[in-house]
């Protein structure tokens, strides 16, 4: 089969479609005839040497991705959720060696949901490592009731955009930080309010918030404190740049906190029931061949992606 191997830590010319035999399932995983994928950030940080770099350093050949949607292609013997032929989507091994920028995925049992027939598998390997993390967040650390305010950064990229729909979905007022180019998709996404932060302070204009989920790090960190209110919670998820948040929101009066997204095939169930009644929607900015891999990685270091973009195999 074709994959994308990482032939060394460093730029996207590293990124090297390469022959590899079609790997071999274990009893628990089904084998994936993958039909999209879609790229993070977390893919060019491993790329570059950060990131997961540590973890799949060991291994020969690297590839990376997380992030896939195809067809069951076969089954190990104790699978019973999947057989041959249906359409699965999920987040494979994360942390760890997920491979999926490749024609055939080896994926646990656990890491996968059914595809919704009416999202289409751009949509669905869309709606894997982001919206899980937003899924995850906001069931696991937002306790969001009716009526709480919501602050959702960068709420026009991967995992904003879903936080904001998802967050609209649990009942909250939500306010989302974007560049004015991106106002009305914020909006449109389901926030209440938009703040275009090349124009104006977030800090300057609002206050009394529950929740914050910060994807952004450094001195937003305290500047989101600026806004919370006392014993209100804030989640920062940037690899590295957010470990005082703890100490930083506690010395307020607040709760504050890192967060790392799992595999996690119940999680999926959860995404795939929303995304099949539409109440969470997929928006993929830009659809990629297997052969423009490379090119996908500069639009995700760009920072500015709107929404999600995809890799579609033949
Ligand atoms: N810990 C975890 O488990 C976990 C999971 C997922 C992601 N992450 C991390 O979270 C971060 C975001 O991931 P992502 O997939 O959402 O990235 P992304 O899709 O690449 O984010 C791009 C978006 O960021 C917005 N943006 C850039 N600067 C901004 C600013 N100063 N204020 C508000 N919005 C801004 C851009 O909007 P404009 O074009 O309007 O500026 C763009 O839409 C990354 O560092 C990623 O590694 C961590």
């Amino acid at each position: 089969m074709k994959a994308i191997t990482l032939i060394g830590f460093g730029g996207v010319e590293n990124l090297v479609k390469t022959d590899i035999p079609i790997p071999d399932i274990s009893d628990d995983e089904v084998l994936v005839k993958v039909k999209a994928i879609s790229i993070n950030p977390v893919d060019i940080k491993t790329r570059k040497g950060r990131g997961h770099a540590s973890k799949l350093k060991e291994y020969n050949p690297i590839i990376l991705g997380w992030d896939i949607s195809g067809i069951v292609d076969k089954t190990g013997k104790s699978v019973t959720s999947f057989k041959k032929g249906d359409e699965v989507f999920g987040m494979i091994n994360f942390p760890g060696h997920g491979k999926a920028y490749a024609e055939y995925v080896a994926a646990p049992e656990s890491h996968l949901a059914l595809k919704p027939f009416n999202v289409s598998h751009e949509e669905a390997a869309a709606a894997s490592l982001a919206a899980l993390t937003a899924w995850q967040i906001l069931k696991e650390k937002a306790s969001i009731k009716p009526g709480y305010k919501v602050l959702i950064h960068s709420a026009a990229g991967g995992v904003g955009h879903y936080a904001v729909q998802m967050s609209k979905h649990l009942g909250a007022y939500v306010i989302g930080t974007a560049s004015g180019k991106n106002r009305d998709f914020v909006l449109g996404l389901g926030a209440s309010e938009h703040i275009d932060y090349e124009k104006q302070p977030f800090e300057d204009v609002i206050e009394d918030i529950d929740f914050v989920l910060d994807s952004i790090g450094g001195d937003y960190i305290d500047r989101s404190l600026k806004v919370l209110r006392c014993g209100g919670t804030i989640i920062s998820i940037p690899s590295g740049a957010s470990e005082f948040v703890t100490e930083k929101a506690k010395a307020k009066g607040m709760n504050g906190e890192t967060f790392r997204v799992k595999s996690d095939g119940g999680d999926m169930k959860e995404i795939s029931a929303l995304l099949q009644m539409g109440i969470v929607k997929s928006h993929v900015s830009k659809i990629f061949g297997f052969d423009e891999i490379q090119s996908a990685h500069l639009q995700i270091e760009t920072g500015k992606t709107k929404g999600k973009i995809v890799v579609m195999l033949p």
